[in-house]
């Protein structure tokens, strides 16, 4: 991980870039159709920092590497999440930056965010075939919680995991 990347909140007027990253991480290598009507929610950068915590990774440019949004149970974006949790969505490293623990970093503001809440677990649901992530996931604790699997519309089953904050130690 180079020192130089940094997490930290999105600003307005990276909104946009935002959605274009979110987007271009999906599509790039198949995760996701461009025709695929969530392609619009990734878009919506400015809805995700309205209704929860847009985070971005930048570098000492400033130029933008990644993102997650950061989201309260029973908030608009939440999914799986429960009183007392944090829950998460939306990671995305561009294509060119990956490799390089970004998505780790991401993944561990969360964990922060977490602890420093108080919330005793943090969860996320994913599609089945996102196994690079699923990967990142297991390598920093998180275990797959099946009784949270769901379907947002029919045939389509996102995985949930979940990391307790028992795990820090
Ligand atoms: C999942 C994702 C966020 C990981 O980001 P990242 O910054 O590349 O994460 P890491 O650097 O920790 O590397 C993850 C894996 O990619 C591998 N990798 C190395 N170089 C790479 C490269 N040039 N391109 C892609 N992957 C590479 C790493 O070795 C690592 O593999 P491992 O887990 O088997 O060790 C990123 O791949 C992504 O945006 N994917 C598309 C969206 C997605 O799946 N989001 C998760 C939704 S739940």
């Amino acid at each position: 991980m180079s020192p130089q990347v940094i997490v930290r909140p999105a600003r307005p007027d990276e909104f946009d870039a935002v959605g274009e990253l979110t987007v271009r991480s999906y599509v790039t290598g198949g995760l996701l159709d461009r025709e695929d009507p969530y392609v619009a929610r990734l878009y919506d950068a400015a809805g995700r920092a309205r209704d929860a915590e847009l985070l971005v990774a930048t570098d000492d440019t400033d130029r933008l590497l990644g993102t997650v949004t950061v989201c309260e149970p029973g908030s608009p974006l939440s999914e799986v999440s429960r009183p007392g949790e944090l829950e998460f969505r939306m990671l995305a490293v561009s294509p060119a930056a990956r490799g390089r623990g970004i998505g780790e970093l991401l993944t561990r503001a969360v964990l922060d965010r977490a602890a420093q809440r108080g919330a005793r677990q943090v969860v996320l649901s994913s599609s089945e075939w996102m196994s690079v992530a699923h990967r990142l996931y297991t390598r920093l604790g998180f275990s797959r919680l099946p009784d949270r699997d769901w379907q947002p519309v029919p045939g389509l089953r996102l995985v949930a995991f979940g990391r307790s904050r028992a795990a820090d130690g």
